[in-house]
């Protein structure tokens, strides 16, 4: 009686036992027992290779990895099992083709400074719409009027470096200059008292970003949590402000208040704070590193730099010197300085990878993608790879006067998630080489070889340069 009565249950055990790679293939539509995971090695219990990547440069560890074990290779970093992936294909696997398989993917502690609503945490339909406002904001057609504020913007900066007669870290003054310009596409022309205050807060919520993650009172992070409270406080005043002139600006905070989903849904103000914020963030320390780069390149090689002044001179001559402002066409015919900025991205290539998280096991040539794995397709890699880019330590502009093959050159990455920002970013830098090789010298102070990483890979030091005008003398800046 007794073995009848638990019988039912024996049986209903044995049947999910065996159907249970059934179930885990239904559910990834894959059989995943079929693949093997990809090649290279886990590491330490708990601890993985973390301290590997963190003991040495990290494109070195990646580089070394790849020609160990090919395109696709497994770790465990930071307590996240991962599959880097060194190839064009695979970056287009992950990025564009089978996107939908991976999601976005970021630390909780980040996401919280930055703000859950922006765009790049999210994916699908909301994704999209939210995707659709930026753009917008961000197309050429809404740039091309930005050009004469960012002149300005550039010149005076540039004529209180040279006023200054200091050395200039040159990374920090880009940093200002790319928040300026970040915030006249967020807000247009902002009143300078809101612009101080969001700069303020903004620059503590950038040093916490990048620093451990602890909610104690006085750490860099609590302290960001802080100044992002106040931050909400400062867009929420812009905000009501704006809504009491009754101004329809074709700005991005416009969009946003704009916005209406087809249920005729408006965004909160929380979600209008953390795409303005989620934007300002993806736009100052990228753009800025780049141009200290291309700063850096162009200083490196006094011939190059000859040539591209050459260009720019031209273009200077004929808007009389420098008293009109450059046209959009003219920002799109420098074919020379417009090479030097995409070399300097691939050399450079700040963004050295980026992260995904397998939503399903996915399978790709052959290897198994495990549900939950972290995926970095390596930006990096794919930029310093010769079979892409002949001698890809060199510096060559030149490589450029043909298009490299399709999915090789992803500064700006691929898909869905793309940067929105790229045409803005390199408008940004060829307005600014253009101002300095026109009307301004510089001369690096103390070593000029080395990289750090704040955070983004930059000059050692942030580029320390002294800039003087250069209708007038060096030595007069500098021994005054
Ligand atoms: C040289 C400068 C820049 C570089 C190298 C750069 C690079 C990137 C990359 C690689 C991504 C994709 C990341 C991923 O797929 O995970 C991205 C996304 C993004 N970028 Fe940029 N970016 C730059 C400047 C800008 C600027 C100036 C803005 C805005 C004014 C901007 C706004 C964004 C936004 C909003 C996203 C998220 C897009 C989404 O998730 O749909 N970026 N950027």
């Amino acid at each position: 009686m007794e073995t009848v009565s638990i019988l039912p249950y024996v049986i209903l055990f044995l049947f999910t036992l065996l159907s249970f790679p059934f179930i885990r293939k239904q559910k990834s539509g894959l059989p995943i027992k079929r693949f093997k995971l990809p090649p290279g090695s886990m590491g330490w219990p708990y601890i993985g290779e973390t301290l590997q990547l963190y003991s040495q440069d990290p494109n070195i560890f990646f580089l070394t990895k790849q020609k160990r074990y090919g395109e696709i290779f497994k770790t465990h970093i930071l307590g996240c099992p991962c599959v880097m992936l060194a190839s064009p294909e695979a970056a287009r696997f992950v990025l564009v083709t089978h996107a939908h398989l991976f999601k976005p993917t970021y630390p909780k502690s980040k996401e919280k400074l930055i703000g859950p609503y922006a765009l790049f945490f999210h994916q699908g339909e909301c994704h999209t719409q939210l995707r659709k406002l930026v753009q917008r904001t961000l197309a050429p057609d809404a740039i091309r009027k930005l050009i004469p504020d960012i002149e300005e913007i550039a010149v005076s900066a540039m004529d209180s470096w040279a006023a200054s007669g200091q050395v200039i870290n040159t990374l920090y003054e880009m940093k200002k200059f790319s928040f300026e310009v970040g915030i006249l596409s967020i807000f247009g022309h902002l009143d300078r008292g809101y612009k101080e205050k969001l700069e303020e807060n903004y620059q503590i919520v950038d040093k916490g970003y990048n620093s451990f993650p602890t909610n104690i009172t006085g750490t860099a992070y609590h302290k960001a949590l802080l100044a992002r409270k106040r931050l909400n406080q400062i867009l929420g005043e812009i905000i009501c402000e704006r809504k009491e002139k009754r101004l329809a600006e074709k700005d991005l905070l416009g969009h946003l208040l704009n916005f209406k989903d087809e249920k005729g849904q408006t965004l909160t103000e929380e979600q209008i704070a953390d795409n303005i914020i989620g934007v300002l963030f993806a736009a100052q320390d990228t753009t800025a590193s780049v141009i200290t780069w291309i700063l850096k390149f162009l200083h490196d090689d006094p011939k190059l730099l000859e040539a591209v002044k050459a260009e720019q001179k031209v273009i200077y001559g004929s808007n009389d010197g420098g008293k009109r402002p450059l046209t959009w066409a003219q920002t799109r015919s420098m074919p020379l300085t417009y090479r030097v900025v995409l070399e300097s991205l691939r050399m450079a290539s700040i963004i050295t990878f980026t992260f995904r998280e397998a939503v399903v096991d996915v399978e790709y040539r052959g290897y198994l993608i495990p549900k939950g794995w972290k995926v970095m397709p390596l930006f990096r890699n794919i930029h310093h790879d010769p079979e892409f880019f002949s001698d890809p330590h060199e510096f060559d502009p030149s490589r450029f006067e043909v298009a490299p093959k399709p999915n090789t050159f992803l500064p700006f990455g691929n898909g869905v998630h793309s940067c929105p920002g790229n045409e803005l970013a390199k408008l940004e830098a060829l307005i600014l080489v253009h101002h300095f090789v026109t009307r301004f010298r510089w001369k690096v102070v103390g070593s000029q070889s080395g990289i750090q990483y704040a955070p983004f890979p930059v000059p050692q030091q942030g580029f320390p340069a002294r800039y003087w005008k250069e209708s007038s003398s060096f030595i007069q800046h500098v021994c005054p």
